[in-house]
C-alpha cells in the first residue's frame, strides 16, 4: 500500500475478517426488508395466474380460450400463441424450455395459460380449474429416472469420464463388490415463492422486478420472447428471500409471462405464485440412481470403479447438463481413484425440469464413492475412517483428478487429524458399540465423512463479475455489483471489501438493488462465486477511486494522516478527481474441454469434514440426529459470523435432502403428490442435533489469489451431512453385526429404514 496516503485509513483492517451483522439483519427481523411482492403496487396493477395441465403426457389439442375469456373478472388470456418471439426460456439447450406449453404438455403442472385479472384470487380461481379449458390426448409418460433410461430418453447425449482402465483393474482386484443406490431430488422450499413484476415503461420498455438468482438471464429471456433489444428490458432484484437453486434459470418463465403481459396490456403485471403451483410447476434438486461396480484391496484401497449416474432431469434439459458434469467431476470427492469410469445420463421424464440446488450435482456425484467406501469398510470389518484415509488425495503424488486438474491445495490431513480428535471419534465410536451391545431395539450409528468441492463456474466464461462503486461528496459510499442477495450475505461482504479499500467504516457503505442498467451481462449468483467474484470485482472498482484519492492527498496534503475522509473527498470532488468506478474480475487460468471433460474447471477447492451421530429406532425406523461436529474450511473467513451460519444451513439443508424431504409422484397420473409443507417436511428446529452441534471454521489461508484469500461457502458445507446419512446406515448395520451392507437409500425416512433393517435382517437369517 502507498505508505504517503494512508490519511483516511481508519481502523481499515477490522472490516474484513470479523463478525459483523447481515447488511439487512435489523429489517429482516422487523419486517420491512423489501421483496419483489412488498413493492408498493402501481394503480392499475394486474395480477396473474397461471393454468397447469392435468396431464403428465398429451398432445395439446385445444384452450378454448374463448370461456376463459368469457369469466368472470378475467381481464386477459395468454398462451403460447401470444408470444410475439420464439416460445422458449431455455438457458443452455435453446428450444427445450416453452414458456407455455405448445402442441404437447411434458409433466403434471406444465403451464399452459395465463389469466389476467384485477384481482390475484379471481385469476388462481379460474387458473385452478385447467383441466375444464383444455382438451389434451393423453400419451404414455416416463415417470422415473430408470424407465426413461431404459427408453434411453435422455435430454442431452451420455457424458462419459474416465482415466486408467477401470474394467481392468476390478477384474484383478483381490476384492469385488457391485451394488446400487438410490438418491432422492430435493425441493429448494425458498420460503419467497417464484415472483416478477413487470412494469410498462415509455418507448416500448419494460421493467421487471424478479426474484432471482441471474437478472441479466431474465433480461435475456424476455428480450428474446418479445423480440426486444436488451437495452429496453431492465431487471432489478433487491433480494430474494433464499433461491438456493432454484432461482437461477427457473425464475425465467415468470419473468417472460410478466413482460408479455404488461406489455401487451400496458398496465403493470404481478405474477407470484401459490406454494403448491410452485412445486408443481418448477424443478428441483436432481434426483439420481446409481449402478456401480468396485475393486479394492486388502486395506480398502479402490483399484478401479466404474459408475453409471443416472439423473432424473425431468422433461427438458434446463441445467442438467451443467449439473451432470459437476456430478462427474465431484464423484472423486476427497479420493484418488487410479482407474475409473463414469458415464452420466440425463434422464428425460414426464416430470418437472429438474435444476440447480445448492451443490449442483456434486453432492449427488460425490455421495456415491463416500457410499462404497462405507461399503468396502464393512466387508473388510475395518473402521471406514481408516479406509477413506487410504484413499485420500496425496500431496505431490496421486494428485491428479479424474479430469486431470491436480489437486495443489490439499488440506484433507490436517483437517481430518484436527477433527478426529476434537469429535473424540474413537472413543465415541467405541462407545456406541458398547451402547448397542447392551441396546437391542435401540441403535446408534457414527460416520466420518470429508468433502473437497471444487470452486468456478464449470462454464468457464461465467466466471466475471463486474462492479460500480460511488464515492458521494459526504463521504458515503453505494456500491452496486451483479451478485444477487438471496440472504446468504453477499452484499455484507462486498460491502466490508469496499469499506477496507477506502478504509471507512462499514456503516458507511450502502448496498443497493441488483440491477441490468448498473452492471451489464452479469453472471448468475450461483456456484458459490458470488462473494469471490463481485468481492474482486468490487475491490478492484475501490482501488481505483482510492488510487485517485492517494495521489491527491499526497498532492493537496503532503502524506497528513488525519483528514477524515468525508472532508478529502470534498476536497477531491472541487478539484474535479472521479470519485465513482467501475471495477472488473475474471477468474484466471481456468479451462475445459467439453469433450473431452479435462482442464482446469476450478480455480481452488473447499475442504471440510463432519462427524455425525444418531440413534435409529429398529422398529420404527425412526431416528433422531444427536450430534454433529463440523470442521469447515472458507480460507481466511471474510466473515465468520456469516460463514457459520452458511455452515450450519448448509448441514441441516443437506440432512433434510437425506433423510426427510420424500418426493413422491403418482406411478400412474404422474401428478406430485408431496406438493406443499403439509406432505413435504423439510427439516425445523426440532431436527437439530439435540446433544451438541459444534461448527468450526479450518482457519487456513487460500493459496489461490482470492478475495482477502477467503475461499467460497455457499455450498460446500452442504456434504457434510453425508455423515449423518452414514451415521443411520451405521446404526441399521448394528442389527446385523455389521456383517451386512444395510440396501438404505435417501431420503432415509422411517420407511427406508425399516427397510434396510429388514434387508439386513432377510440376510443374516
Ligand atoms: N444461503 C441463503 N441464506 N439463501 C440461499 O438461497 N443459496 C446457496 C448458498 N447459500 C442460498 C444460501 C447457493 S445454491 C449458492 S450457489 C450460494 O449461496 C450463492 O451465493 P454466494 O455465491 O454469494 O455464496
Ligand atoms: N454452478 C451453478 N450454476 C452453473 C454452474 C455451476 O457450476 N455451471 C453453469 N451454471
Ligand atoms: Mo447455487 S445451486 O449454484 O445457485
Amino acid at each position: 500500500m502507498n505508505k504517503q496516503a494512508e490519511p483516511f485509513l481508519v481502523a481499515a483492517a477490522a472490516q474484513v475478517g470479523s463478525d459483523r451483522a447481515h447488511e439487512s439483519a435489523h429489517l429482516h427481523v422487523a419486517g420491512e426488508a423489501t421483496y419483489t411482492d412488498d413493492i408498493r403496487e402501481l394503480e392499475g396493477t394486474l395480477h396473474c395466474a397461471l393454468g397447469l395441465s392435468p396431464v403428465a403426457h398429451g398432445r395439446l389439442v385445444a384452450i378454448d380460450v374463448e370461456r376463459l375469456r368469457a369469466e368472470p373478472g378475467i381481464v386477459a388470456v395468454f398462451t403460447a400463441a401470444d408470444i410475439p418471439g420464439p416460445n422458449d426460456c431455455a438457458p443452455i439447450v435453446k428450444g427445450d424450455d416453452p414458456i407455455l406449453a405448445q402442441g404437447a404438455v411434458h409433466f403434471l403442472g406444465q403451464p399452459v395459460f395465463a389469466l389476467i385479472a384485477e384481482d390475484r384470487r379471481v385469476a388462481r380461481r379460474v387458473a385452478a380449474r385447467a383441466r375444464e379449458f383444455v382438451t389434451i390426448e393423453p400419451l404414455p409418460a416416463l415417470l422415473t429416472a430408470r424407465e426413461a433410461h431404459g427408453a434411453k430418453a435422455y435430454v442431452v447425449p451420455p457424458m462419459h469420464l474416465a482415466r486408467g482402465d477401470a474394467r481392468r483393474a476390478i477384474a484383478g482386484a483381490p476384492h469385488r463388490l457391485r451394488d446400487q443406490l438410490s438418491i432422492g431430488g430435493q425441493e429448494q422450499f425458498y420460503l419467497e415463492g417464484q415472483i416478477s413484476y413487470a412494469i410498462p415503461l415509455e418507448d416500448d420498455g419494460v421493467l421487471l422486478h424478479c426474484s432471482t438468482q441471474h437478472p441479466t438471464e431474465m433480461q435475456q429471456v424476455v428480450t428474446h420472447a418479445l423480440g426486444l433489444a436488451a437495452n429496453q428490458v431492465h431487471v432489478q432484484c433487491r433480494r430474494m428471500g433464499g433461491g438456493f437453486g432454484g432461482k437461477e434459470s427457473q425464475s425465467a418463465l415468470f419473468a417472460c409471462v410478466a413482460a408479455l403481459a404488461a406489455k401487451t396490456l400496458n398496465r403493470p403485471v404481478k405474477l407470484r405464485l401459490d406454494r403448491d403451483d410452485d412445486f408443481m410447476a418448477t424443478g428441483r434438486r436432481h434426483g439420481f440412481e446409481f449402478d456401480f461396480e468396485v475393486g479394492y484391496d486388502e486395506s480398502g484401497r479402490v483399484l478401479g470403479v466404474e459408475i453409471d449416474l443416472i439423473a432424473n432431469a425431468g422433461f427438458s434439459a434446463d441445467l442438467s447438463p451443467p449439473v451432470m458434469t459437476r456430478a462427474i467431476c465431484h464423484f472423486d470427492n476427497a479420493y484418488w481413484l487410479p482407474n475409473v469410469s463414469m458415464h452420466g445420463y440425463c434422464a428425460r421424464t414426464n416430470t418437472q425440469s429438474n435444476t440447480a440446488f445448492r451443490g449442483f450435482g456434486g453432492p449427488q456425484g460425490a455421495i456415491a464413492i463416500e457410499f462404497i467406501l462405507d461399503s468396502i469398510a464393512r466387508r473388510l470389518g475395518r473402521d471406514p475412517l481408516d479406509v477413506r484415509r487410504a484413499n485420500f488425495y496425496g500431496v505431490g503424488a496421486n494428485n491428479v483428478t479424474p479430469y486431470q486438474q491436480t489437486v495443489e491445495d490439499n488440506i484433507l490431513q490436517p483437517l481430518t487429524d484436527r477433527l478426529e480428535s476434537t469429535s473424540r471419534y474413537r472413543e465415541r465410536r467405541a462407545e456406541i458399540a458398547a451402547f448397542n451391545e447392551a441396546s437391542p431395539v435401540l441403535k446408534r450409528g457414527i460416520a466420518f465423512t470429508p468433502v473437497k468441492f471444487g470452486i468456478s463456474f464449470n462454464v468457464n466464461h461465467f466466471n466475471q463479475a463486474g462492479a460500480l462503486v460511488h464515492v458521494y461528496t459526504d463521504g458515503s459510499v453505494l456500491v452496486n455489483h451483479g451478485g444477487t442477495e438471496m440472504g446468504q450475505g453477499v452484499n455484507t461482504k462486498v460491502a466490508q471489501v469496499v469499506a477496507h479499500e477506502l478504509g471507512i467504516p462499514l456503516a458507511s457503505v450502502r448496498c443497493t438493488a441488483t440491477d441490468t442498467q448498473k452492471v451489464a451481462n452479469t453472471s448468475a449468483t450461483a456456484a458459490s462465486t458470488g462473494a469471490d467474484l463481485n468481492g474482486k470485482a468490487a475491490q478492484d472498482a475501490a482501488r481505483k477511486i482510492r488510487a485517485r484519492l492517494d495521489a491527491f492527498a499526497d498532492q493537496k496534503f503532503g502524506g497528513r494522516r488525519d483528514i477524515p475522509f468525508g472532508e478529502l473527498v470534498q476536497a477531491a470532488y472541487v478539484a474535479r478527481v472521479q470519485l465513482w468506478s467501475d471495477g472488473f474480475y475474471a477468474t484466471p487460468g481456468l479451462s475445459w474441454n467439453r469433450e473431452t471433460m479435462t482442464g482446469k474447471p476450478f480455480f481452488y477447492f473447499a475442504y471440510g469434514a463432519a462427524v455425525s451421530e444418531v440413534i435409529v429406532d429398529t422398529l420404527t425406523g425412526e431416528h433422531k440426529l444427536l450430534a454433529a461436529d463440523l470442521l469447515h474450511d472458507v480460507g481466511t473467513s471474510l466473515n465468520p459470523a456469516i460463514d457459520i451460519g452458511q455452515v450450519e444451513g448448509a448441514y441441516i439443508q443437506g440432512y433434510g435432502w437425506l433423510t426427510m424431504e420424500e418426493l413422491v409422484w403418482h406411478p400412474k397420473s404422474g401428478v406430485l403428490l408431496t406438493h406443499a409443507p403439509s406432505t413435504y417436511k423439510i427439516p425445523t428446529a426440532n431436527d437439530m442435533p439435540s446433544v451438541h452441534f459444534r461448527t468450526a471454521l479450518f482457519d487456513a489461508p487460500n493459496p489461490a489469489d482470492t478475495i482477502h484469500r477467503s475461499k467460497a461457502v455457499g455450498e460446500p458445507p452442504l456434504l457434510l451431512p453425508f455423515s449423518a446419512l452414514l451415521a443411520i446406515r451405521d446404526a441399521v448395520s448394528a442389527v446385523g453385526g455389521h456383517r451386512v451392507d444395510p440396501p438404505l437409500r435417501a431420503p432415509a425416512t422411517p420407511e427406508a429404514v425399516l427397510d434396510a433393517v429388514d434387508a439386513v435382517r432377510a440376510a443374516e437369517r
